[in-house]
């Protein structure tokens, strides 16, 4: 009968017999399923595997700290640390089209990977966190039409002239397998429990033009809101929470000048697997309390909005 530990061996000896004596590089993005396909194919091929964390300055607030010293501190596992902000920065410089932004931030990770490859004299495999539903709504919408919803930033293959293959031990599972495997591995409880964070990150939560002051703008607001969430002990009865930065600006009043300033939206919802989503009930006077706190504490936000859409018809991500 089949067990998380069971299921855990067998990759374990699955992927040795892939890699062989081969190179390993796996991307971490600072969310759970690549780190649990990184401790797992440490486990099976130990130093062959070389790590490689992108800040591609999409993070949230803290969010690159947390990863590098998790692997660095508790797993002891060889982390490279690439700074790669000004290149995803500026190649999303007058971009706004969705798609356009999935697909140059899923090709700079590889060329990220490649260079990366390149400094350790070579490598046979790129490893990816993949889940099924990334495989899946990539390609088409569940029971519908083929359709692309999304381009998820790590599905679609590798360039052609690039002499690497995929690994993606998690392409079979789904995101509660994937946290009852990082358990399994020994993660910590914090860490596997975290909500998820799509890899193009806050570009896909910032309609319209992406830039650092933007980006800057959304941290603050999402860190205010997280906070809040995790105060009132909701964090864990929610599956993804966060906020977005609307490309229009509103007037507002504070004190007694007149403010000209953009929107904020607020996203909660609760899923078992990301495929379909509700939204997550507050009480009114939580809602009122993240929206005084941000429009007070965040400069360049005076308005705050919440989000009631279920999914479908809405997607959990607002591009
Ligand atoms: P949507 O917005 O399609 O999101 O309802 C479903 C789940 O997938 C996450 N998501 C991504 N994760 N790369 C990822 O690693 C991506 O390109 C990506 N796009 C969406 C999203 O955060 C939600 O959990």
């Amino acid at each position: 009968d089949w067990t998380m530990a069971a299921f855990r061996d067998t990759k374990i000896a699955e992927i040795r017999d892939q890699i062989g004596k081969g190179r390993v590089i796996c991307g971490l993005s600072g969310g759970v399923d690549s780190a649990v396909a990184a401790v797992l194919i440490h486990e099976a091929i130990g130093e062959q595997l070389t790590c490689v964390f992108v800040d591609h300055g999409l993070m949230r607030a803290n969010e690159a700290e947390q990863v590098v010293s998790l692997f660095r501190n508790s797993y002891n596992i060889p982390l490279v640390h690439v700074d790669a902000s000004a290149d995803f920065l500026g190649g999303l410089e007058g971009v706004t089209d969705p798609e356009k932004k999935r697909k140059f931030i899923g090709a700079e990770f590889i060329n990220v990977f490649e260079a990366e490859a390149q400094k350790i004299g070579g490598a046979d495999f790129l490893a990816q966190g993949t889940l099924y539903p990334d495989v899946i709504e990539s390609v088409s919408f569940t029971g519908g039409p083929s359709v692309t919803i999304k381009s998820h930033h790590n599905v679609g293959g590798l360039p052609e002239r690039m002499n690497m293959a995929l690994v993606e031990p998690l392409r079979e599972l789904f995101k509660d397998e994937v946290r009852e495997l990082g358990r399994e591995l020994g993660l910590p409880e914090a860490f596997v429990s975290r909500h998820p964070f799509p890899g193009p990150g806050l570009a896909i939560r910032i309609p319209g033009e992406v830039t650092k002051e933007r980006c800057d703008i959304l941290r603050k607001a999402d860190s205010i809101y997280l906070e809040e969430i995790r105060n009132a002990g909701l964090y864990d009865a929610i599956w993804q929470a966060f906020a977005v930065l609307l490309p229009v600006r509103t007037v507002g009043v504070m004190g007694d000048a007149r403010t000209y300033d953009s929107v904020c939206g607020l996203r909660a919802v609760t899923s078992v697997d990301g495929m379909t989503a509700d939204v997550y009930p507050f009480d009114p006077a939580f809602l009122s309390r993240v929206a005084t706190r941000i429009v007070n504490e965040v400069q360049g936000i005076n308005r705050v909005v919440y989000d009631f859409t279920s999914k479908p018809p809405g997607t959990i991500e607002w591009e």
